[in-house]
């Protein structure tokens, strides 16, 4: 057992390391030379990375790949996607090729407004804290002005406050309910903000109040917070084209059409199915939020409650036939933000925002959707036909070789060998066993 240390915090990076080394690692100096391989040796870069968090001790990397093809609205994309995982980058690749060839991806934004809430308790009236509220909310717009002005300037700002009854679920729980534009930014800075602002009015104004000045009443702020529920902040991405059009070699179109509608009807209804199935499509829009600076798990936890929104857990993607046209597409609540945070601080994801010729945050939500069903098409594409296992295996070779130490030689012999053999863990490992011997 480690004892516990008080003051880690405070001790330079090279104690920090050499603490961790002492108390979990035996004294073994291996392991702190593995944590500066990946150290930076531009300084003031990796002290960039250093300053993003605390306590750190080394980089993390994760692989950036790039998917071409990708056609929206009419205009040409590069996706950036960060990502461990292999084939999903090949995966979108293929589906954005595929569908620039039968008219590309169409996206909308249906909406974007943000929320956020102040929680607090009230125990009077009902009637009298409404009227109150309406006495006091243009003092509410007036004294969050030092925050808004900026926002405001620019076509942002708060869109609504409206006071919620919420003592049907917990006895004198009410809400100040608000929503928000914040344009290009995240906002979840601007959104706090504003809210821990409204709490302060709501308190002062309540206590100065000559309704509220000689009863018992109590109003007692439990917390402002932004919510990553954004079921407001909406936008869909659909490919169609006519069945016939979807053909291939041994797969008539109308064939593979009905099978791919039938595999989304069961994600729908089933949701063991369901999860697995948005798994899929989160490979392509996480990958992308990370390479955009945006923060996944914000997205990945608003998501997922917008696919339970009905009860039950389900797709996050339709598909239908109608007429015989195949309509696949995709609806997911996305905060995200092109200024602020991350976006201009850390040079890659510069980069990558450069690559997608500076999106604004709307331009970046058509993008990500567009991600996730180029990547939802793909796995139900080879679920639905050959199986996934085919590709994903020859894209995971790589990873089975690595383990493996395979020489560049090996690597090279294996990848032609299995070319034409199906790749299976021990197939994979035979076959270098056997180019040792
Ligand atoms: C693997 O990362 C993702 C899939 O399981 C998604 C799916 O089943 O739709 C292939």
């Amino acid at each position: 057992m480690t004892n516990a240390i008080s003051g880690f915090s405070k001790l330079s990076k090279a104690e920090k390391i050499s603490w961790i080394t002492k108390n979990y690692f035996n004294g073994d100096q291996k392991s702190s030379k593995l944590l500066q391989t990946y150290w930076n040796s531009d300084e003031q870069l990796q002290q960039l990375h250093d300053e993003f968090i605390e306590n750190t001790i080394s980089n993390y990397y994760l692989p950036l790949g790039v998917a071409p093809n990708f056609m929206i609205n009419g205009q040409n994309y590069t996706i950036p996607m960060a990502i461990e995982e292999s084939s999903v980058v090949a995966a979108a690749s293929k589906a954005a090729k595929y569908w620039s060839a039968r008219g590309g991806f169409k996206t909308t934004v249906l909406n974007t407004k943000k929320v956020g809430q102040v929680h607090f308790t009230y125990t009077g009236d009902k009637e009298v804290l409404t009227s109150f509220f309406q006495d006091i909310l243009p003092i509410v717009y007036k004294e969050v002005q030092h925050i808004t002005t900026n926002m405001e300037k620019r076509g942002g700002g708060i869109l609504d406050i409206e006071l919620r009854d919420k003592t049907q679920d917990i006895p004198h729980y009410y809400q100040l309910h608000c929503t928000f534009n914040t344009l290009d930014a995240m906002g979840a800075n601007f959104i706090n903000s504003c809210l821990e602002q409204f709490a302060k009015t709501l308190e002062e104004r309540f206590e100065g109040d000559t309704r509220f000045r000689e009863s018992k009443d109590k109003l007692n702020i439990i917390m402002s917070i932004l919510s990553n529920y954004v079921p407001e902040c909406i936008v869909r991405a659909e490919v169609s084209c006519p069945v016939n059009d979807l053909s291939e070699r041994n797969i008539e179109g109308k064939e593979f059409a009905e099978k791919f509608v039938q595999a989304i009807r069961i994600a729908e209804v089933e949701p063991y199915r369901a999860v697995t199935h948005n798994k899929g499509i989160m490979n392509g829009v996480d990958a992308v939020i990370l390479a955009t600076g945006n923060d996944f798990r914000a997205v990945e936890a608003g998501i997922h409650a917008y696919a339970a929104r009905n009860g039950s857990y389900s797709s996050l993607t339709g598909a239908t036939i109608e007429n015989d046209i195949f309509t696949f597409w995709i609806e997911l609540p996305l905060a995200l933000g092109t200024v602020g945070g991350l976006t201009k601080l850390h040079p890659l994801v510069k980069w990558c925002l450069q690559l997608l010729q500076n999106p604004s945050a709307q331009e970046l939500m058509q993008i990500v959707a567009v991600a996730g069903l180029a990547q939802n098409f793909a796995a139900v594409k080879s679920l639905t036909t050959t199986g996934i296992q085919q590709g994903h295996m020859k894209m995971h070779l790589m990873n089975i070789l690595n383990q493996h130490s395979a020489t560049a030689q090996e690597k090279k012999a294996a990848v032609e060998h299995f070319k034409t053999t199906p790749v299976t863990h021990s197939a994979a490992v035979t076959f270098i066993e056997n180019l040792r011997k």
